[in-house]
């Protein structure tokens, strides 16, 4: 455990170095929810949490928290996630989770009106269970139990991943989780896109996070001899998935501003020799707008069943998840954006077409995010990289909006 980080961006870039240590493959940065490297992750941040001087707590939800506690004032959440996708980078959530501790550290002896807590959540990504956003939705006092029942692909239920990792279910359930008397969630994270570099600014604020859904899709066909069953004769459900896969990338290219994605497919019995009998993919869709994606969402189902009519096969689907577009609050964009003029930086403001835990945390309070830049705007890969001017100018502008803050402007009594 590294003692005595200096909190400046170099010690935040060392932390996020030594995070990406906590993986579940070696050679590459995979942290999925409740794993052994979920784990780690949270001792690591535990203890960097501790050396900010804030109190510790993992909750039933698997979130780590931080806290500054006020006497009788509401508090501010800071957070964002520590678990990542696949070969992932090493800045998406992360960046936001130390930065949250360093600003803590920073004003450790700065008298403010409000409360800390800095929140680590553990599942933002939704890659291990088909459900996402868990932590920040328990966080706002919106866990569904029925998603305890959701399995990962080797049949682990969420419930007995969280046991496993030592946390009281029924305690979740409960609700225990949700944060009490708080006016507002402030979340940093890489932008994951190209805007900021492309006006060569190292921070922006953000407008609105597009709204996202997920589902899962499984097609029944006929498994059946690939030497002897005719071509004609054939209900194969992975030449009917091709198809389908086109028409969601045709349905999202005809609606501007709709992105849809099919992250994943699995193909049974998936042999050389035998006609794929089912097939089962998941699609991402997402919009500014709901209605847009509403209308986008109809248009791909209505080719999903043709391309199954077509092709003699069994269309079910399923919706994972859905979240909503979510508007940042208006004072804390201006108030972000005040602290980027009064540093120096031009106060963009922009959308973020990547799905955030603010989106859950909306719910309960006014919800803010500033974006950093990225090179390339690549994120979602090892090639992920911000630099440690930006992180600087992070620091700097946040600590200014800290110190700024007023629980008063959001009618908190
Ligand atoms: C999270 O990174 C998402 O936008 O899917
Ligand atoms: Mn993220
Ligand atoms: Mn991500």
């Amino acid at each position: 455990m590294p003692q005595n980080i200096a909190w400046d961006a170099a010690g935040v870039l060392r932390c996020l170095d030594l995070l990406a240590a906590c993986t579940d493959q070696e050679g590459e940065i995979t942290r999925l929810f409740l794993t052994p490297a979920h784990a780690k992750a949270v001792a690591l941040v535990r203890g960097w949490m501790q050396e900010a001087g804030l109190h510790t707590k993992l909750d039933p939800s698997g979130t780590l928290v931080g806290t500054r506690h006020v006497p009788d004032a509401p508090s501010l959440l800071i957070g964002s996630h520590i678990d990542t996708v696949r070969g992932a980078g090493r800045y998406d959530g992360c960046l936001g989770v130390i930065l949250g501790i360093a600003l803590a550290a920073r004003l450790r002896d700065t008298p403010l009106r409000y409360g800390l807590e800095i929140r680590a959540f553990g599942d933002e990504e939704g890659v291990r269970f088909p459900i996402t956003l868990t932590g920040a939705h328990a966080t706002a006092g919106n866990f569904d139990p029925a998603w305890l029942s959701a399995a990962d692909s080797d049949g682990i239920t969420l419930r007995q991943a969280l046991e496993n990792f030592g946390l009281d279910v029924q305690a979740l359930v409960e609700g225990a989780c949700t944060a009490d008397r708080v006016f507002a969630y402030l979340e940093i994270h890489i932008e994951q896109g190209p805007v900021l570099e492309a006006a060569n600014a190292p921070l922006g604020v953000v407008t609105a996070i597009n709204g996202a859904k997920r589902f899962s899709v499984t097609l029944t066909g006929q498994a059946g001899h690939a030497g002897t069953v005719p071509m004609a004769a054939r209900q194969d459900a992975l030449v009917a998935a091709s198809e389908m896969v086109l028409a969601v990338r045709r349905v999202a290219l005809a609606h501007p501003g709709v992105v849809a994605t099919v992250g994943r497919l699995s193909v049974f019995p998936g042999a050389t020799n035998v006609i794929p009998g089912a097939c089962t993919f998941t699609i991402d869709l997402r919009a500014p707008e709901d209605g847009l994606r509403n209308t986008a969402e109809h248009k791909i189902f209505a080719a999903l069943e043709a391309a199954a009519q077509t092709h003699g096969v069994r269309l079910e689907s399923a919706c994972l998840h859905e979240a909503p577009a979510t508007a940042c609050d208006a004072r804390l964009q201006a108030h972000l954006a005040k602290s980027l003029s009064q540093n120096g930086f031009l106060p963009i403001r922009l959308p973020s077409g990547a799905g955030h835990d603010a989106m859950a945390v909306a719910s309960l309070c006014p919800v803010g995010m500033l974006f950093v830049r990225c090179a390339g705007g690549i994120s979602h890969h090892a090639d992920e990289s911000v630099t440690e001017a930006d992180v600087a100018a992070a620091l700097d502008v946040m600590t200014r909006a800290l110190q700024t803050l007023n629980p008063a402007d959001f009618g908190t009594p």
